[in-house]
């Protein structure tokens, strides 16, 4: 499935803008995510740290967590912006793969440079129930 350019950056930008809201007292590491569902609606999620550390929320999985609940079905792409280019945890990789299958994903910094990767390369050899 394509995605236009115009799609593509403002999946961008609202990642961008939402580190913002990102809420990192701790590691004062802000990230912010955005997906694209198949409606076009743009979700975004961003950090959300607690001083019970293990309680932390990752940006990807607030926006991917948010969409869900706001009823998006298909998730096209995601986009998850920090100041360095910074790729998705562990955690987050394997719930980006059960919940979008391989999608694109652009790691975007907040000058808007970008790289583009997917759920695939990012999670070869997936955990899945059934092959
Ligand atoms: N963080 C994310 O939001 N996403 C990731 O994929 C990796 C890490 C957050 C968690 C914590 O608030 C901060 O980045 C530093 O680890």
């Amino acid at each position: 499935m394509s995605l236009s350019q115009e799609q593509i950056d403002k999946l961008k930008q609202k990642a961008i803008a939402m580190t913002q809201r990102a809420r990192a007292p701790f590691s004062n590491y802000a990230v912010g995510a955005a997906v694209l569902c198949d409606n076009d609606k743009i979700i975004g999620g961003c950090n959300i740290e607690n001083v019970s550390y293990s309680l932390t929320e990752c940006a990807e999985r607030v926006a991917l967590f948010s969409a869900v609940a706001q009823g998006c079905t298909n998730i096209k792409a995601l986009a998850v912006a920090t100041k360095n280019l910074g790729s998705p945890c562990g955690a987050c990789r394997q719930v980006i793969w059960e919940l979008c299958g391989d999608i694109p994903i652009y790691l975007v910094d907040l000058e808007g440079n970008s790289l583009i990767t997917s759920s695939s390369k990012l999670l070869p050899s997936a955990f899945k129930l059934q092959s």
